[in-house]
């Protein structure tokens, strides 16, 4: 039988994959001398920026007893815990001050850390980068060394806008993942009378490339269902717009359109919060201004309906997924799926053995399915 024959079973084991950067808290969510709880990879963090407006992690838990930091105060240096007043630096999480201590009791308190976590903030996130062995709650680690900088939406001249949009994801961040690398869902949960229906359905051939850490879905006139492509067409001949569309471990989708001068661009990830609780973060970027078809507004309106169905969708397939039902990925449409599981596998077998990771594909590979 061929792999075309034989459905695959498979069920996602939402490992969360750790060493990477992650898209923490929107930046507008993070006001400058606040203390604002996120979770990454089931990790509790208090995230805030200081009074010059730099933004930093600590984990939300302080080393002397494990109060949450985020229940302290904060003077825009040190982060000062609620139940016995020690103080932290709140880049370092260098232990400051310990009110207790009497004078002549010569505790060392700088070298008592509350775990911190490296942070960027760009493209409208702070990320924060969860290493291998995260910093241990009550220790004396300092944070770990950033092997690579934080993820960027691509941006191709200036100026540009940009915009976001979040939403919870009731489900592992493998089913998130595999949501948004899955061509064969559009007809059925993205209709809309001002967008397609389910008889647009039409057979479709994409060709496929192996890039680092992920594939990568080569240039190519954009499906004609595709949203920015519709918006694009207003203004651009037709066969001059080509997308571009990779995958990247641990969770990052990019995508571009050019047409002549005129692009857009978007990185969308799916967080992992805890293993069956996710977040999806799109940010796009483009640089036309004058169409009202390109205003945020209205991009905003397309997306947030297009996520909006993919949140519901997850939140109905939850549901089924609480029974622990057998599930399947099929050639070629859930192709993809397939590799993104393999990547990943890939990814902790090298890190297991310490030597490069074996790409799961061995070059170009066309697919087709209809959608
Ligand atoms: S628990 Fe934080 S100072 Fe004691
Ligand atoms: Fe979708």
């Amino acid at each position: 039988m061929s792999a075309m024959d034989t459905p695959q079973r498979d069920a996602p084991d939402s490992t969360m994959l750790f060493g990477f950067w992650y898209r923490a808290a929107a930046s507008d969510q993070i006001p400058r001398n606040g203390l604002h709880k996120a979770i990454l990879l089931e990790i509790p963090l208090v995230i805030g920026r200081d009074a010059k407006g730099i933004p930093f992690a600590l984990r939300d838990a302080c080393p002397h007893r494990g109060m949450p930091l985020s229940c302290g105060r904060f003077d825009g240096s040190q982060v000062e815990c609620s139940y016995h007043g020690w103080r932290f630096d709140a880049h370092t999480g260098q232990c400051q001050f310990i009110p207790s201590l009497t004078v002549g009791q010569n505790f060392k308190c700088d070298r008592i850390y509350a775990g911190s976590y490296a942070c960027e903030e760009h493209d409208d996130f702070i990320w924060v980068f969860v290493p291998e062995l995260p910093p241990l709650g009550a220790g004396f680690t300092k944070a770990a060394d950033t092997p690579f900088d934080a993820p960027r939406v691509p941006i191709f001249t200036e100026p540009y806008k940009t915009a976001y949009l979040s939403a919870e994801l009731p489900c592992s961040v493998d089913h998130g993942i595999i949501g948004l690398m899955d061509p064969a869902h559009g007809p059925f949960v993205h209709q809309a009378w001002w967008w397609r229906s389910r008889q647009s359905i039409h057979e479709k051939k994409k060709n496929f490339e192996p890039i680092p850490n992920g594939f990568r879905m080569s240039a190519h006139t954009p499906s004609s269902n595709s949203a920015p492509y519709k918006l694009l067409r207003l203004y651009a001949d037709a066969d001059s717009i080509t997308t571009t569309i990779d995958f990247v471990l641990p969770n990052l989708r990019f995508e571009t359109i050019r047409a002549g001068k005129y692009w857009f661009s978007s990185l969308t990830t799916v967080t992992p919060i805890a293993r069956d609780h996710s977040r999806i973060d799109v940010v796009a970027a483009w640089n036309i201004f004058r169409w009202i078809p390109f205003s945020a507004a209205l991009l905003k309106f397309v997306f947030a309906k297009f996520v909006e169905q993919d949140r519901q969708t997850m939140e109905d397939q939850a549901e089924g997924l609480k029974h622990n039902p057998h599930l399947m990925l099929i050639d070629d449409a859930d192709r993809p799926a397939k590799w993104y599981f393999q990547l990943k596998a890939a990814h902790l077998e090298a890190l297991r053995n310490g030597a490069d990771m074996k790409h799961p594909m061995t070059g170009p590979v066309t697919l087709k399915w209809r959608s």
